[in-house]
């Protein structure tokens, strides 16, 4: 087991990939915080980690709000004692040209996005600092982070915002050991995508599922992502096996993005 004794909260674990990642990580040994908006959902994931044999506990967190993201790693170092890796998976994203973004559209997906990855990232920092033992902090990018979509640019802006600030806190994190990378998804067949589709889909005047069937058939391995198909880079970018890795974005994208 690679993370055997591990402390890890996982934010947006209660689905898509913030879920596998926990889970995968529970079997690879670490315990986990589960954080969610929807404390139901982060509550299933739980109970499916405990059922399995782990130790995982439920928090309701919105990570765009500074106080929330302070005590859900509090909360984790009361459970458990100390905090080792921190995974910002929670994000949201809308299908929006770009004539017709309003402040509200563009607040919300950077609210969630990127100050959310401030709050959380600066409250874990601060702790793994506090127990000088390093840390490992992981962001979700995008491939959308790499390049722009004329109907998408809020999310697009967003998660190019993610990898710049994967790049200012691995540096400034370096000298305490702690490593941040991110990884940067294609096309994942979670409920983010089924939202996108349907809003593209209106957009574009076309049936629902047609838009996704588009962009999965442009992808270069021929099929969709799985979450699951992230979980091998999250432990790698968990684990020791990383120490020597800080700043770095990681596609995991079927070849979508050569860079
Ligand atoms: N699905 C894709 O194709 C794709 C591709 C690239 C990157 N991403 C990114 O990967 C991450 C995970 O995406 P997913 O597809 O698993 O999404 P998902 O919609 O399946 O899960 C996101 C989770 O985040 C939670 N969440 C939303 N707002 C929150 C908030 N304010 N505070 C706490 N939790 C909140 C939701 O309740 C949900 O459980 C996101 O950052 C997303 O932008 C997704």
């Amino acid at each position: 087991m690679r993370l055997q004794d591990k402390v890890a909260i996982v934010t947006g674990a209660g689905s898509g990939m913030g879920r596998s990642i926990a889970l995968r990580y529970a079997k690879e040994g670490a315990k986990l915080v589960v954080a969610d908006l929807n404390l139901a959902a982060a509550q299933t994931v739980v109970d499916e980690i405990r059922d399995a044999g782990g130790e995982a506990i439920a928090i309701e967190v919105d990570v765009s709000d500074r106080v929330r993201a302070q005590s859900m790693v509090d909360a984790a170092a009361h459970a458990f004692g100390k905090l080792d890796v921190l995974v910002n998976s929670a994000g949201v994203g809308n299908i929006i040209p770009f004539l017709d973004t309003t402040e509200e559209d563009w607040d919300f997906v950077f609210d969630i996005n990127c100050k959310g990855v401030l709050w959380c990232s600066q409250a874990a920092a601060r702790r793994m600092i506090e127990q000088g033992r390093g840390g490992k902090i992981i962001n979700l990018a995008s491939q959308a982070g790499r390049r722009g979509e004329a109907l998408v640019l809020a999310y697009c802006a967003s998660k190019a915002c993610v990898i710049s600030m994967t790049q200012s806190m691995a540096l400034a994190l370096a000298p305490y050991q702690i490593n941040v990378n991110a990884i940067a998804p294609g096309v994942v067949d979670t409920p983010f995508w089924d939202r996108v589709d349907a809003q593209f889909a209106t957009l574009l005047g076309l049936e629902r599922g047609e838009p996704k069937r588009r962009a999965v058939a442009a992808i270069p391995l021929g099929r969709i992502e799985q979450p699951e198909d992230v979980t091998g880079a999250a432990v790698f970018l968990a684990s020791s096996d990383s120490d020597y890795m800080t700043q770095q974005t990681l596609n995991v994208d079927g070849g979508n993005w050569p860079g």
